[in-house]
């Protein structure tokens, strides 16, 4: 492998964010709300996802140009057929140093052997409240947290490393920062504060929502005494913290109130094979038309290539109501978050 490619800002590119399937089994309130994901919502159909070939050929083209990380989303990622397999191969693919997968969590009792046992170690877990009946809203499906805080205790038990991600929205859910805070901290679990970004065109953004780190950090130095973390790699995308007194660590997600596009090394890739260069893009570059087309690996490198080279997306930074209100973007359980 060669210098990895930059793009118009000079940022390397360096990980890749799979969505390997476009369906959820939760209706989270931010991001698929049942209104508009009902029944009869048009779904991709399975000829229009990638395979676990095409999305491994896909896989080794972007490791070649300097991709080392790779994040396996949806959707839901443990409703794709053969996931394990899928991680099994990416395992043993050259280049390809640390993969990692974002899931809601309910069918971890289900799929976490497996997926261990081909390799996967590390698991980013979704939940928002622990209050029964506020989790149950927020998913959309009336699950109760007890279900997911489960499937954490025996992810944990078969080896994996797990950080738990939670959505804060102001009126929402804020209210569960400090029992979320003491629940994880007892269990020396990672629990990363993700702040409420304006993806999709459906969730109603707005930023009075929007819990800053900030306003969460106060919050949270009221009963605990913190101290800031070095990042583990350059353009780590939360800032990390450690409780004085403890093992667990805290991390934040500060898209809106400190955007970090300036260090931004990651592509996305949707589950029908387009190729994204931003959360918020509008238009992705069809690389399931090139392969099924039979271009050549070549052909397929320099597209790849050439979309990274004149990349300049930075929408955080750009970021302002005005533009979140105009702009048309493509929704978050499709673009894998
Ligand atoms: P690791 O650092 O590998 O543990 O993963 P991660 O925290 O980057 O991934 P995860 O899927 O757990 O995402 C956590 C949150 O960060 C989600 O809300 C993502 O949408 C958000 N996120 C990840 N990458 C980006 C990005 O490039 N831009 C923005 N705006 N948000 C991002
Ligand atoms: N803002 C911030 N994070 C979001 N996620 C989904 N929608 C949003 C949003 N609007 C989170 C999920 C999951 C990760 C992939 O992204 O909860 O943890
Ligand atoms: Fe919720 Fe994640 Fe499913 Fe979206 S993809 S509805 S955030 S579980
Ligand atoms: Fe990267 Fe786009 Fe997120 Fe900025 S907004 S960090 S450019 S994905």
């Amino acid at each position: 492998t060669t210098e990895p490619i930059r793009d118009q800002l000079n940022r390397p590119i360096r990980d890749l964010r799979i969505s390997v399937t476009d369906r959820c089994n939760f209706r989270c309130t931010y991001c698929m709300p049942k209104e508009i994901f009902g029944d009869d919502y048009p779904f991709l159909p399975k000829n229009e996802l990638l395979t676990l070939e095409e999305i491994c050929d896909v896989a080794q083209l972007f490791a070649s140009l300097g991709v080392k990380k790779i994040r396996l989303t949806g959707g839901e990622p443990l409703l794709r057929r053969n996931l394990p397999e899928l991680v099994g191969r990416l395992v043993n693919m050259e280049g390809i140093e640390d993969i990692g997968l974002t899931t809601n969590g309910l069918l971890l009792k289900q799929y976490g052997q497996a997926l261990y046992d081909q390799g996967l170690r590390r698991v980013n877990i979704s939940l928002d409240a622990l209050n029964p009946e506020l989790f149950a809203y927020m998913n959309g499906r009336g699950i109760k947290p007890a279900a997911i805080l489960d499937n954490i205790e025996h992810a944990r038990q078969l080896g994996f490393q797990i950080k738990v991600n939670m959505v804060v929205q102001k009126g929402v859910n804020d209210q569960e920062i400090l029992p979320m805070a003491a629940y994880f901290k007892e269990k020396g679990i990672t629990l990363c504060f993700i702040e409420f970004m304006d993806v999709g065109n459906d969730n109603d953004w707005s930023l009075k929502r929007v819990v800053t780190k900030r306003d969460i950090y106060d919050r949270l130095s009221r009963v605990y005494e913190l101290e800031a973390l070095e990042p583990h790699y350059f353009g780590e995308v939360a800032q990390r913290y450690r409780y004085k007194d403890g093992e667990a660590e805290i991390g934040f997600i500060t898209s809106v109130s400190e955007s970090f596009c300036s260090t931004c090394t990651r592509a996305r890739l949707s589950s029908e094979g387009k190729f994204y260069t931003c959360l918020f893009a509008s238009q992705g570059f069809d690389l399931r038309e090139l392969l099924r087309g039979g271009a050549s690996k070549d052909e397929l490198l320099t597209a790849i290539r050439s979309v990274w080279e004149q990349r300049s997306d930075r929408y955080s930074d750009e970021r302002t109501e005005q533009r979140v209100r105009q702009r048309k973007k493509i929704n978050m359980s499709y673009i894998g978050g």
